[in-house]
């Protein structure tokens, strides 16, 4: 039986995927569990799903032995220790393109907002003003939207902010192909010249730290708006400030933040705090109804295929292997330790025991290399114990 235990309130599209499949004894906590709760649930799962709260260790690892894969119903993978689990042959699936649109949508809303003042706009009124005037209130169309970092969620905006008559052009570290008119612009300070509205979506980490800072939003164009849903560390804040209280830069909208708070009664600390030509949002980008569902679908599916056919592609710490259809009598999926001489002693062992391979396709990654085998023969418990317990082998199951 596959035990499936999803933690944290994943949306019920997952269980659905998994009824769907055949897989009817799914287990859901509402909320992440402490780590000897942890301990407990996880005792005789196969497959675990969980968010952004439940921390899979490798001494937890190591104690769930029936555990076959991970799922992390989120973007990030940080709170398991990847290592560890491909260690113990458990590969571990993330979602990283269920919340691209609603990313890219909040990005355009925005870039109409800041164009015709919105904020601004809105908070008079709320303080009893009237003001009608259309000054500085422009249309987005026929402006220029400048994308730094064109990859799943850059590409959308672009999409998006064409539609809506925006000239678009975009800057990224690797040659991308432009989806309908969108031009590629291989010089970033070209691009921060040319742009009404210049938009963020690159990853984190040193390469993109402060990528505005002083000089490059110095070389935006006058009353130019800049929008950052990335991550907090590719603007410099103060410099943003700055921009803004010159009136350099007419407008931003921020999604992310250098410091974030880490819970709902923890303000946020920012110069911004107060500006009416800013709109600040709790990093909620990719938060929608929608990208929940397609979330819980998209990573149960990733599950499914793995258990079903073995299929890791996807798989964020294993060897990857794409879909294929079962050929033989019997697949079995082998995980071992990647040393010379591995695959022999794979084939010698099924053949030792009567099993003719039908087609096999191996992957290798760091320390491991993962063997999918379709097998015409009696995969009996024997074969599958002298598989098991052979020292090359870290994981061994039959589909
Ligand atoms: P992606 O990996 O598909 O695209 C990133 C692109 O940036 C790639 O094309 C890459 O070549 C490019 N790039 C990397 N370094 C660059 C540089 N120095 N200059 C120009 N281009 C560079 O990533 P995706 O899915 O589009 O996500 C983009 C960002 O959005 C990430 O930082 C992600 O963490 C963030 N994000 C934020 C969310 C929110 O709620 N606000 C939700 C989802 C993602």
């Amino acid at each position: 039986m596959t035990r499936i235990v999803l933690f944290e309130n994943i949306h019920p599209s997952a269980k659905e995927v998994f009824v769907a499949a055949g897989f009817n004894d799914v287990v859901t906590h509402a909320s992440a569990l402490s780590p000897d709760e942890l301990n407990d649930a996880l005792r005789g799962a196969s497959l675990v799903g969980i968010r952004s709260r439940t921390h899979l260790d490798a001494a937890l690892l190591a104690d769930a032995p029936d555990l076959r894969a991970v799922g992390c119903f989120c973007i990030g993978t940080n709170q398991v220790d990847l290592d560890a689990a491909m260690l113990r042959g458990v590969p571990v699936f993330n979602a990283p393109f269920s919340n691209t649109r609603s990313v890219a949508e909040l990005v355009l809303g925005e870039a109409i907002l800041l164009l015709r003042r919105i904020p601004e706009k809105n908070a008079r009124v709320h303080q009893g003003y009237w003001d009608k005037t259309a000054e500085g209130a422009f249309e987005a169309r026929g402006k220029t939207l400048g994308i730094i970092g064109y990859g799943n969620i850059g590409s959308q905006v672009g999409t998006l902010a064409e539609a809506a008559g925006m000239r678009v052009l975009f800057h990224d570290i690797e040659a991308k192909l432009p989806l309908g008119n969108v031009r590629a612009s291989a010089a970033l300070k070209r691009l921060l010249g040319q742009s009404d509205v210049v938009t963020l979506h690159v990853p984190g980490g040193k390469a993109t730290k402060n990528i505005m800072d002083a000089v490059t939003i110095a070389a935006m164009k006058p009353g130019a708006i800049l929008i950052n849903a990335s991550r907090g560390s590719v603007v410099d804040i103060d410099a943003l400030h700055a921009a803004l209280l010159s009136g350099h830069l007419s407008g931003a909208a921020l999604d992310v933040f250098p410091v974030e708070p880490k819970s709902v009664n923890e303000p946020l600390v920012s110069p911004l705090i107060g500006m009416q030509n800013v709109i600040l949002t709790p990093h909620i980008g990719g938060s929608t109804q929608e990208s929940q569902e397609n979330i819980g679908r998209e990573v149960a599916e990733k599950l499914v295929r793995y258990i079903l056919s073995g299929t890791t592609k996807g798989a964020v710490n294993f060897p990857e292997i794409p879909y294929q259809e079962v050929a033989g009598t019997g697949r079995i999926l082998h995980v071992h330790r990647n040393l010379p001489g591995a695959m022999g002693t794979l084939s010698n062992l099924m053949a030792e025991h009567g099993l003719n391979i039908v087609s096999q396709q191996l992957q290798t990654r760091g320390q491991i290399g993962y063997v999918i085998s379709d097998v015409e023969g009696n995969v009996n418990d024997t074969v599958m114990s002298a598989l098991r317990t052979h020292p090359i082998t870290v994981r061994c199951d039959l589909v």
